[in-house]
Formats: structure tokens, C-alpha cells, sequence
């Protein structure tokens, strides 16, 4: 099973590429053959006709990807832009993938922000989304960490039952 994990906030100081980095080292620990894909690292172009090295090369780990975890910070009450040029561009082949959620917004009421998401990936690629999404505010970080013992224990069980589930869908 071969996952891929697109952190895809450009920002310097992203916390939903923390919540990414630590799904990262749990999928590691279990064993799991997983990357990572950090936007910060690519140069993200909005037009189909002209797309970048780095964007090409997104679209190949992501055409070869069983499964996906998709990072996202809330935006406006919806995905970050950075997401939404990758789904725009990069997704080529991601027909009926199963994908998780990390999500990190500001505050606690943004948390229906993710189902734009899910609308996007569903209704365009009939993929099929692991139920259990990560949400996480600033109030669960600490110096550049997760804080929030909750929030940990989330993770836990989403990568639990991202393994899971994931396996069950591809046998
Ligand atoms: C342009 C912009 C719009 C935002 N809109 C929301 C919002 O609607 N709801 C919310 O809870 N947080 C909002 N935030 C806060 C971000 O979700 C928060 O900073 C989060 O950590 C972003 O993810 P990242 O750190 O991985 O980039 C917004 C931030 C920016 C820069």
C-alpha cells in the first residue's frame, strides 16, 4: 500500500503540515510505504497548459499513490488556494483513491470547510473519504508542536483506521 501525503499550506509556519509530518512517522512506524509532498517545495503554476517540473512530478507520485492524505489549513471557510490548484492540476488519476483529511483552521466553527473537500473528491473522482478527519486549531499547537493530547489521540486512531480500511479497500 503506497500512500501519499500532500501537505499542501504554503505557509512558513503551516500547522497542518505538523499534522502531516506526525501521520507521516505514525504510517512509518507501522510500517506503511508513505511521502510526503510539502507545497512549500513546489512551484505551483494555475494553468493546465503550463505546468511546472515539480508539478509534473506530483502528478506521477500521485497517479502511483493507492491512497492519499490530503493536508489543508481552512481558508475563507473552504480549502487553502495551494489545495485548490493542486486538485485542479495535479489530480490526472486519482479515480475511486481513498484519501484522509488533516485539517487546521483558526477556529473551532470552520470545521464544515473540510466537506468542500470531500464534495471535490467525490463528485470529480468518485474517490472515497475515511470518515474520521483531523481538526485542529491554534490552541492544540505549541512551538511549532502538537500540544493537545486529544488531538494526538485522534491521529492514533485516524491512522488506525486509514491502515484499515485502506487495506480492506484494495484486497
Ligand atoms: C486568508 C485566510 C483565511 C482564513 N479563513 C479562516 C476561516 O474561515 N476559518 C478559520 O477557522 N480559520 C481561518 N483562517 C486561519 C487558518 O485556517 C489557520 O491559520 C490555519 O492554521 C491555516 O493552516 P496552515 O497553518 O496549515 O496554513 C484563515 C487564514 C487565512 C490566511
Amino acid at each position: 500500500m503506497k500512500t501519499i501525503i500532500i501537505s499542501s499550506s504554503t505557509s512558513k509556519t503551516s500547522k497542518s503540515f505538523i499534522l502531516c509530518e506526525e501521520v507521516l512517522n505514525k504510517l512509518r512506524d507501522k510500517k506503511i510505504d508513505c511521502e510526503l509532498i510539502d507545497a512549500r517545495d513546489l512551484e505551483l503554476n494555475t494553468s493546465h497548459n503550463s505546468k511546472t517540473p515539480s508539478m509534473l512530478e506530483t502528478i506521477e507520485k500521485i497517479n502511483k499513490a493507492d491512497n492519499l492524505v490530503i493536508g489543508m489549513g481552512v481558508h475563507n471557510y473552504s480549502v487553502n488556494d495551494s489545495l485548490k490548484i493542486i486538485l485542479d492540476t495535479c489530480f490526472d488519476n486519482v479515480n475511486g483513491k481513498f484519501f484522509g483529511v488533516l485539517c487546521a483552521a483558526g477556529g473551532e466553527k470552520s470545521y464544515l470547510a473540510t466537506i468542500h473537500l470531500t464534495q471535490i473528491c467525490m463528485s470529480q473522482w468518485k474517490m472515497i473519504q475515511l470518515p474520521r478527519i483531523v481538526y485542529a486549531t491554534g490552541k492544540d499547537f505549541s512551538e511549532n508542536k502538537i500540544s493537545s493530547q486529544i488531538t494526538r489521540e485522534w491521529i492514533s486512531e485516524f491512522v488506525n483506521e486509514f491502515i484499515s480500511i485502506g487495506k480492506k479497500l484494495m484486497s
